[in-house]
């Protein structure tokens, strides 16, 4: 695979060389970024609706960004969490007072966030379930890549590969709530879902399920772990997804945006939830002082100027255009989302053909599934990067009309 015009450069070569190979790389080396641009090693300039893999919330290298890293990293970046550090408590006073949950762990990804999630609810489970352990999740969920999150995560594709997996973990049908119904036992100790569904597909919760899951869990008496690591910080038009379906989870994990391209993760839980006591969980690097610092700027930003709000909004505009590029070609078949999380899909399995034709036009997409893009830019994107977005997108959807 090469970009038009483009040659295989070295650092392509030694990449194949040294690195193990567990991603099929798009053609282009990436080496600097600036809001939703960035640019390859020729100059070549690219407007990004990638971001990172759903990340830079704040488009690269946001100021307050790089200023609150800058001023940390002279000040401090990492002290052993057997100490107190300002920039862990400021960033979980923050997240605390802007959501419906009362307290915070720091990890360093994603993943972590929700093995720590999973662990949490295991102890919960001792102390008030009679000892039960398992976490029920759902079909085409996205948790992870260790071997439990590949376990909670419904996609036999990641599972196949690793096999046998952790026990604990069942696998049900999403927006189904009978068949969570019928999978609890006196061994669940929680449901653990994405309020929409990323990886699996942009999939959005039939109207009501996300609540009578809710409402299961307080009649059982388990818990509801929402994961919002690709939800959250703003992306789907609220600071969180759950605002949105009006229930409240027991547990929420965070990443990606969190601190916009800085690595952090976030276990956060309700006061009856938050079990663990010294020595049960913890992270050499979780919460250090560097990515407390770019998380609390990031998150300060997102809040003070309403980013949501813009989110929300050019998510709409975003949407109505990709509406008007469907009615003109047939072989869309679906545009869904929220917000800046949104899918284009269609009737073949042209999606890897598409993410080239973008960029070799200068616009990087996400092949989502062999028939679908997702789309999921910084959430301070403007109209006007919308409408460049549209324009090249067109002008690539039309090389397949035959
Ligand atoms: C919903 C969700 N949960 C968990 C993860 C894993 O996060 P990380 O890659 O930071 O471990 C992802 C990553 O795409 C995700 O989308």
């Amino acid at each position: 695979m090469q970009i038009e015009g483009g040659k295989v450069s070295h650092w392509q070569e030694l990449e194949q060389k040294y690195f193990m190979s567990t991603v099929e790389r798009l053609p282009v080396t990436l080496v600097r970024g600036q809001g939703a641009r960035v640019w390859d090693e020729d100059g070549r300039e690219y407007l990004d609706f990638v971001g990172g893999w759903a990340v830079t919330s704040l488009g690269h290298c946001h100021p307050a960004v790089v200023e609150a890293v800058t001023e940390q990293v002279r000040t401090l970046i990492q002290v052993s969490n057997q100490f107190y550090s300002i920039p862990q408590i400021h960033l979980a006073e923050l997240l605390v007072q802007n959501s419906c949950l009362d307290k915070v762990f720091f990890s360093n990804s994603g993943v972590e966030a929700n093995e720590g999630a999973v662990k949490l609810a295991r102890r919960y489970g001792k102390h008030y379930l009679d000892g039960a352990y398992e976490v029920i999740t759902t079909t085409n969920s996205f948790h992870g890549r260790t071997l439990a999150m590949v376990a909670a995560s419904g996609q036999p594709k990641f599972q196949q590969p690793y096999l046998p997996l952790p026990a604990g973990f069942i696998n049900v049908e999403y927006n189904n709530i009978e068949a969570i119904k019928t999978a609890t036992t006196g061994q669940t100790c929680a449901v653990m879902l994405e309020p929409i569904q990323g990886e699996g597909g942009v999939n959005l919760p039939d109207d009501n399920y996300l609540a009578a899951v809710r409402a299961w869990c307080d009649q059982t008496g388990i818990l509801l772990i929402l994961d919002e690591i690709q939800t959250g910080l703003g992306r789907t038009g609220t600071l969180f997804a759950y605002e949105q379906y009006e229930f409240e989870p027991d547990i929420m994990t965070l990443a990606k945006g969190l601190a916009s391209g800085i690595p952090i993760g976030a276990i956060l839980a309700k006061e009856r939830a938050s079990v663990f006591v010294p020595g049960e969980h913890g992270s050499t690097y979780g919460g250090n002082p560097l990515a407390c610092a770019a998380g609390y700027a990031t998150l300060k930003f997102i809040i003070d100027n309403d980013i949501a709000g813009n989110a929300r909004r050019v998510g709409q505009y975003l949407t109505a255009g990709l509406e008007r590029l469907k009615q003109k070609l047939q072989f869309i078949t679906d545009v869904r989302g929220r917000g800046l999380l949104v899918a284009l899909e269609f009737s073949g399995d042209i999606a890897q053909s598409v993410v080239m034709a973008c960029l070799n036009r200068g616009l990087l997409v996400n092949r989502l599934k062999p028939n679908a893009l997702r789309f999921m830019p910084p959430h301070i994107i403007g109209f006007d990067e919308v409408d460049e977005e549209l324009g090249i997108l067109d002008e690539a959807l039309s090389t397949f009309v035959s």
